[in-house]
């Protein structure tokens, strides 16, 4: 028994000698180590063995296995990257190269849009939507900008269906994507009697040159309310009371006094900030609000005799660069993994 021992270990060094590619050494592994391989069948032979030579046999049996298992691996490892080197090949077993591979979380402007919307649930506010996609009807005709406003502009906005159709007479609304979540307030009114609170965050369209504070795609967060004697006092307490629970007690706000077509009066809501550490603080616009206009009401079927409102659009990219401190608003747009890991 011993004796084969030696041989088979002999054998087995010598073939795995001449093995030089995986093909040949999974072979070899299948002959030698393998459950129908040569180890197995000189491992039932022991049973064959006159006892008191048992456990010299067992010892070496074993001895034989590891040093065929040892040598296999270093053939493995030496043949692997041989392999490796002489063209490209995919090893799954690798660890990643990226660092960041953990789990995966919630993009920055989602985490900051719920935490906004709970904000504003905790003062009675519910959620509403509107379309992407929007008729002029809904952007400006029913929030007091008529046509030929200056906002109108084909150069600033999205329009996807021609502007002018309607007023040619054609019956065709020209559409594009919104410019504004104000179109929401629209919708709102539409088809919901007051009392009415809700805010509405989304994505809306301009064509702006992009820069740090600036993207042609960002995302706004829209605020009506609407109620028996609602006045600007009530507006201001709201947006107060919002800036201390989401920025802290100690954020500066202020509202500046504005005009928009869709309010009177209006107003602009800044916060006061330093977005770089070093950074002296400066006045950063987070949007525009007001008291809705009378006309407003009308055109979306409310009696502005019986009622009033107030409303707001801030933009929230602006709210997470106040609240996260991060510069520049392409950081939120670009999903560099870098960043996303970092906020
Ligand atoms: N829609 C305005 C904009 O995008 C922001 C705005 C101003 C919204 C006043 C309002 C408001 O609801 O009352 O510039």
């Amino acid at each position: 028994m011993l004796e084969s021992l030696d041989q088979l270990e002999a054998a087995a060094m010598q073939d795995l000698g001449g093995v030089a590619e995986s093909a040949g050494l999974e072979a070899w592994r299948i002959a030698y180590l393998g459950a129908k391989g040569k180890l197995r069948a000189a491992m039932a032979g022991l049973k064959d063995v006159p006892r008191d030579q048992k456990p010299a046999a067992g010892a070496r049996l074993n001895a034989v296995k590891s040093a065929l298992e040892t040598a296999f691996a270093t053939r493995r490892a030496a043949i692997g990257t041989g392999e490796a080197a002489a063209g490209p090949r995919v090893d799954l077993t690798e660890p990643g190269l990226m660092e960041s591979a953990g789990p995966g979380r919630r993009h920055i402007l989602s985490r900051v849009r719920e935490e906004l919307v709970e904000v504003f649930a905790r003062m009675g506010f519910g959620v509403a939507q509107g379309p992407e996609l929007e008729d002029d009807e809904h952007n400006f005709v029913r929030l007091n900008i008529p046509a030929g406003h200056p906002a109108r502009e084909p150069s600033e906005n999205y329009y996807v269906r021609a502007a002018g159709g309607r007023d040619q007479g054609t019956g065709v609304q020209p559409l594009m994507l919104r410019s504004q979540t104000s179109t929401v307030q629209v919708r709102t009114m539409e088809t919901r009697k007051p009392p009415i609170r809700v805010i509405a965050p989304g994505r809306v369209y301009r064509p702006d040159t992009v820069d740090a504070t600036h993207h042609f795609m960002f995302h706004q967060i829209e605020g009506l309310a609407v109620d028996r004697g609602l006045s600007m006092a009530d507006l201001s307490t709201t947006l107060f009371q919002f800036a201390r629970a989401y920025f802290g007690d100690e954020a500066r706000v202020r509202l500046r006094p504005s005009y928009f077509p869709f309010t009177e009066p209006s107003a602009e809501f800044d916060l006061w900030i330093a977005l770089r550490p070093g950074d002296a603080p400066r006045w950063m616009e987070l949007g525009g609000c007001g008291m809705v206009d009378p006309a407003v009401l009308t055109a979306c079927g409310i009696d502005p005799e019986q009622w009033s409102g107030f409303a707001f659009g801030f933009g929230i990219d602006r709210l997470a660069m106040g609240k996260y401190r991060i510069p520049d608003i392409r950081l939120l747009l670009e999903n560099d993994l870098r960043f996303l890991g970092a906020v």
